[in-house]
């Protein structure tokens, strides 16, 4: 089935936040923000700004009728700056005014005194002064200490992942207004309405149910809207609150690379020991996770970081301990991966490290420890249903590798100016929010009377494809055509105490709930339909059977049909409304002993990358991208796909030319397109040969469809290593350092002792 959104896509027709029609009187925010990393914060002088024409209201801490706090896991978020400031692009306040130029205008008129205190932008440096966000944790299985005896091989080294912009095509955005006896109603691009609600709640002091929050559909999140749409859909609500008006609040792209988190940059300390036949034994890994100025959520990416430490592979013996540590950058939160790429990636850094002392392919070592079934992790669970080894021979065959690897060879044999590289990477991602209480859902069905039917979830689109997957459970369990489907707008007053749509477990989830409404109607309607065909005992509607629209009796199909039977069904005075609710089943975790059984499934593939690089300019282009995915039974092939390919591609970005650079005082200085690189056309890979491994799926994934929204990102891993491994193929006797992304710039560095001229006279 095609995405539902499509036609309203292409013509441009979808709403997103800024196409909503505003209301005579809107107001228009600009939020001033801190132009200091770190300080102590005089009053700001909002006088300026405040007399400037069209400016009705400059707003700061000190308005706010509640909390000054939106804080998502641990309480120390303001929503303004108030004493002090911790970072470039901290909130400080929001001018309203009749235009968005005059809000703009105003607000740089804002005068701040900051007297400047330390900047950290290093985590290491904050974990050696303390600076630490929760405690630190730790995962371990076996016995480490006494393993590094029994290892004939032990390595250690450091690695290092970069942070990543979310780009969502939408910038942050909200538009709230105030609706009759004290509510509010926000539209905002989130991925967490209750959230936004409770936030507002809380900084309003007023009760959820005053509070509404409504999301049509996001152009994009990857993360980046799981808390931090939340301040600027506040900030909107509050000042609509204050001033009686319609607000709108709606970032400029800079504004919103200057002012929101990205995912978590990590240095991390690595020890890996194996025995002569390339079993890994032992692991011991230290992150280092930089998690900006406040908490967010990045304690809960911490321990997504652990529960991949060891990604697709068994080791008997691990130690692996996680520290947050606060920094003077914008708070970073989640992104796609959620910390699992982070973790993987060193993983992997390790046994590139080892392969390359020991003079053997990675791949011989990733493969001869891959997970399998009845195996267990760190934190306890065992593998079910594994099929990391099927997915990776699978990919060999599918690549023809003998061949391959041939190629490649001949080809650097052939060339000094371009070498080629290879790479491997499993991927085993677990499904499930990991904190347990998050695991639920809610839908609300109605049938009406014409037999169309309308479905509210918990879940929000934003791109991902949730609202057609969504439309198809509904279709399917009440066997009547897509046609008849509306996914409505996800809103709090539809279905409550929502969780964020993430952890790419929001189609099952939302979908498991839509099914059992969707079950809970259709019984209803069968047990009519028998009373209609004559069967008045109980019991008997199990003879009566929905299939395409058509009610059948014991097999054979009678004149009933779907509208007459839902027509007969009102007349008779049948509800038909269902509001069903769904939390994962089986799922726990103890976080004294860091042991239990948090995931619902997981998810495996393999990809094999091909990079070439030019070694004169440090430039490279993935040739191919080979995967075998664990799609289970996928529902949407197409849908299914197009996470996979954009995942991918979000990966490779990640690893090979999305870099952030903040200066020493924590400005970002890589604050435009210009110099922020994401992956365009001409980076794809020429080839991307995406294969369904079609298997039984999880019972715990909807219609058996698995989880496809994040774990794609990771076999972009693949192609920093393929890109390391040509560079290796042009100077062996180098050492590279362990340090993503690899971009152009890096290449040459590895690749040459001294930085070559670009002019001479040689
Ligand atoms: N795909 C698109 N097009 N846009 C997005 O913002 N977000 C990703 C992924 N795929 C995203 C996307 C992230 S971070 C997650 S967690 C999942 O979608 C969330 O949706 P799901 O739970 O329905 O998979
Ligand atoms: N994934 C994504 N988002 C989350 C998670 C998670 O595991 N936990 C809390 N928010
Ligand atoms: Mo996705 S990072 O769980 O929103």
């Amino acid at each position: 089935m095609k995405n539902i959104d499509i036609t309203s896509h292409v013509r441009g027709e979808s709403v997103y936040v800024d196409d909503i029609p505003v209301r005579t009187g809107t107001l228009y925010g600009a939020v001033f923000d801190s132009p200091m990393p770190h300080g102590v914060l005089r009053d700001p002088d909002v006088s300026d700004a405040g007399q400037m024409a069209g400016v009705i209201r400059v707003v700061t801490a000190k308005d706010i009728p509640g909390e000054n706090q939106i804080g998502i896991v641990v309480d120390d978020e303001p929503l303004f700056a108030e004493k002090v400031v911790h970072y470039v692009g901290q909130p400080i306040a929001l001018v309203l005014a009749e235009s968005e130029s005059r809000a703009m205008a105003a607000a740089r008129k804002i005068r701040v005194d900051i007297d400047p205190l330390p900047v950290i932008i290093d985590p290491r440096e904050a974990s050696k002064k303390g600076a630490l966000i929760g405690k630190p944790r730790t995962f371990s299985l076996g016995n480490i200490d006494q393993a590094w005896e029994t290892c004939d091989h032990v390595f250690e080294g450091v690695a290092e992942s970069g942070g990543q912009e979310h780009l969502y095509i939408e910038t942050q955005g909200s538009y709230a207004y105030r609706t009759e006896n004290g509510g509010i109603r926000i539209f905002s691009s989130n991925q967490s309405p209750t959230v936004v609600q409770k936030t507002v709640a809380r900084v309003l002091d007023v009760p959820m149910h005053k509070v509404e929050v409504d999301v049509r559909r996001l152009g994009g999140g990857f993360g980046g809207k799981e808390s931090q749409g939340t301040v600027w859909a506040v900030m909107a609500a509050l000042g609509a609150y204050i001033t009686k008006r319609a607000v709108k609040l709606v970032l400029h792209r800079l504004d919103d690379l200057r002012m929101t988190g990205k995912r978590h940059p990590y240095s991390s300390d690595f020890k890996i020991g194996l025995t002569e036949d390339l079993e890994i034994v032992a692991y011991e890994v230290s992150f280092y996770q930089n998690a900006g100025a406040f908490t967010d959520l990045s304690p809960a990416v911490l321990e997504r970081t652990l529960f991949h430490a060891t990604g697709s592979y068994f080791v008997p013996n691990v130690r692996a301990t996680a520290a947050g540590c606060r920094t003077n950058l914008p708070p970073n939160t989640a992104m796609r991966g959620f910390g699992g790429p982070q973790g993987m990636f060193v993983m992997e850094a390790a046994i590139a490290k080892a392969a390359e002392a020991l003079g053997v392919d990675a791949s011989t070592i990733q493969k001869k420890n891959l997970l399998r079934e009845g195996d267990a992790f760190p934190y306890g669970q065992k593998t079910e249903r594994c099929q990391a080894v099927n997915c990776w021979t699978e990919v060999e065959e599918r690549c023809d590798i003998d061949a391959l690897r041939e190629e490649v060879a001949t080809f650097n044999a052939d060339n000094r100016l371009f070498k080629k590289g290879i790479a491997f990477m499993p991927v085993c991602f677990g499904i499930s929010f990991t904190k347990i209480h998050m695991n639920q859902a809610g839908a609300l069905v109605h049938i009406y009377q014409d037999g169309s039917v309308g479905v509210s979830t918990g879940a929000t689109e934003m791109g991902q494809g949730v609202n057609t997957k969504m439309a198809q459970v509904a279709a399917q369990v009440l066997s009547v055509s897509p046609d008849r489907i509306k996914i409505e707008t996800t809103n709090t007053t539809r279905v409550a105490n929502t969780s964020p749509t993430a952890a790419s477990a929001s189609a099952d989830m939302n979908g498991k709930a839509v099914e059992k409404a969707g079950l809970a109607l259709s019984g209803r309607l069968k047990r009519f339909a028998a009373k209609e065909l004559g069967h008045p005992e109980s019991g008997a509607s199990a003879w009566i059977e929905i299939r395409n629209e058509q009610v059948y009796d014991r097999g054979v199909k009678t004149d009933l049909a779907w509208n007459d039977l839902v027509m007969g069904a009102y007349l008779a005075r049948v509800d038909l409304t269902e509001h069903a609710y769904y939390a994962t089943p089986g799922i726990h975790f103890d976080t004294d002993t860091e042991k239990g059984c948090p995931f619902a499934y997981h998810v495996y593939g393999t990809a094999v990358t091909v990079a070439t690089v030019d070694c004169l300019r440090g430039t490279y282009e993935i040739d191919a991208v080979h995967v075998v995915h664990d799609f289970g039974k996928s529902m949407n092939p197409l849908i299914d796909r197009g996470q996979a390919e954009g995942g991918i591609l979000q990966g490779i970005g990640w690893m090979t030319m999305e870099e952030l650079r903040y200066s020493e005082e924590g400005r970002l200085l890589s604050n435009t397109l210009s110099t922020y690189k994401i992956p365009d056309i001409s980076s794809t890979p020429r080839e991307m040969n995406i294969h369904f491994l079609e298997t039984a799926g999880s019972p715990l994934a909807i219609l058996k469809s698995k989880a496809i929204g994040e774990p794609p990102l990771m076999y972009g891993i693949g192609a920093y290593f393929a890109i390391r491994n040509a560079i290796r193929a042009a100077r062996q006797d180098k050492a590279l350092p362990l340090s993503a992304p690899i971009t152009p710039e890096r290449v040459l560095l590895s690749l040459y002792d001294t930085p070559q001229r670009a002019t001479g006279s040689e």
